[in-house]
């Protein structure tokens, strides 16, 4: 099973060089970098994540691997070619076909998988390599080896939803970023993630669906005891939309560095389901606030987020820290 595993890596490498000189060196692949260029990817960063293209055809890798002498049954497995039985025949036939393709590495930059994107409108958007024996999308983060040292150096990862987002952004100067391959945040890559920093910026699309997988991801990354902060896009932009339209110095300035503690984001939260102008709600808002702050681990934390509230609805001290005191006698 070992030289199994090799033989698949050795066929990934092969799949991810001829693609990626598809796209940047032959006709074929013109209208892939096409696509990229107006989009805002420079050839550098084509060059970088080795970007590829699938070209429109049944048989494109699976003759070129063939005639490499590997074995159909086995690049099934690796996830580069589908299979269908007709009556009783095996067919093969590339699995992805008129893609743009991004390859997924290990901690070793050696390629395990793709993520393979339609160049325009149409289903799926995205088609990713299925589970393999190299591959399990659940244990991996896209550009993990590119951005361990940066993360590790200054203590922050940032982590996305998307492998464009992750690419705009290290056009932009931000090569401490990594993505999800098409999942909400697994145990395994929050795991990764702790092992590797203390804080994580969670940087999410500001769609609904964005949203809730922010709530959940912070929530796992919490249980790894990381600091986790929640970077907020304006509303229908993703962190490429916004890097693009407003560059990298406001993505620094008015995204990261406005980003949210969880306790903060889930003051804002309230905030937003309450009428603070209303005296009654504004009460209401103040007792969840206090219930959210008694859930806090440390006392110092408490402490700093009823001062906030002090301040910011010109209250006593003294009365919040009774409250406090009273929720969480509640609590127990
Ligand atoms: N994804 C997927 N399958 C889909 C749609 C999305 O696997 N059908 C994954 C991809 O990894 C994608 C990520 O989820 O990068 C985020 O999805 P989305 O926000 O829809 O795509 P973008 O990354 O914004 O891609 P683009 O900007 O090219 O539309
Ligand atoms: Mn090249
Ligand atoms: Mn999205
Ligand atoms: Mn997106
Ligand atoms: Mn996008």
């Amino acid at each position: 099973a070992e030289i199994e595993r090799m033989e698949m890596r050795k066929a990934m490498d092969l799949a991810a060089k001829l693609y990626h000189h598809v796209l940047m060196k032959t006709r074929y692949g013109a209208e892939a970098r096409n696509y990229l260029v107006k989009r805002g990817v420079s050839p550098e960063a084509m060059e970088e994540f080795q970007l590829g293209y699938a070209p429109a055809s049944f048989d494109f890798l699976l003759s070129f691997l063939k005639g490499r002498d590997f074995n159909e049954a086995l690049l099934e497995k690796a996830g580069l070619l589908s299979l269908r039985e007709d009556k009783g025949m095996k067919k093969y036939f590339d699995r992805f076909r008129d893609r743009i393709m991004f390859p997924i590495m290990d901690s070793q930059g050696r390629v395990i998988a793709f993520g393979g994107r339609l160049l325009g409108e149409g289903r799926p958007k995205y088609m990713n390599s299925p589970e393999t024996p190299i591959f399990s999308k659940g244990n991996y983060l896209f550009n993990l080896h590119r951005a361990r040292s940066h993360i590790r150096k200054e203590q922050q990862a940032i982590l996305f939803e998307g492998y464009m987002d992750v690419i705009s952004a290290w056009q932009a100067g931000f090569p401490g970023c990594v993505a999800t391959l098409g999942t909400s945040l697994t145990d395994d890559q929050a795991r990764i993630l702790k092992r590797n920093t203390e804080t994580v910026i969670l940087c999410y699309d500001s769609d609904q669906a964005g949203q809730n997988a922010a709530a959940r991801g912070m929530e796992l990354l919490r249980k790894q005891e990381c600091t986790v902060k929640i970077a907020q896009m304006p509303h229908g932009m993703d962190p490429d939309d916004y890097i693009l339209r407003f560059g990298g110095t406001a993505f620094k300035e008015e995204v990261l560095s406005a980003a949210l503690t969880l306790t903060a984001f889930k003051l804002e939260n309230l905030k937003r389901h309450h009428n603070l102008h209303d005296e009654d709600d504004r009460m209401k808002y103040l007792a969840e606030a206090i219930g959210t702050i008694a859930e806090l681990p440390l006392v110092v934390e408490q402490d700093h987020y009823l001062r906030r509230l002090a301040e910011e609805f010109g209250l006593s001290l003294d009365a919040l820290k009774e409250d406090l005191r009273r929720a969480k006698k509640r609590k127990k």
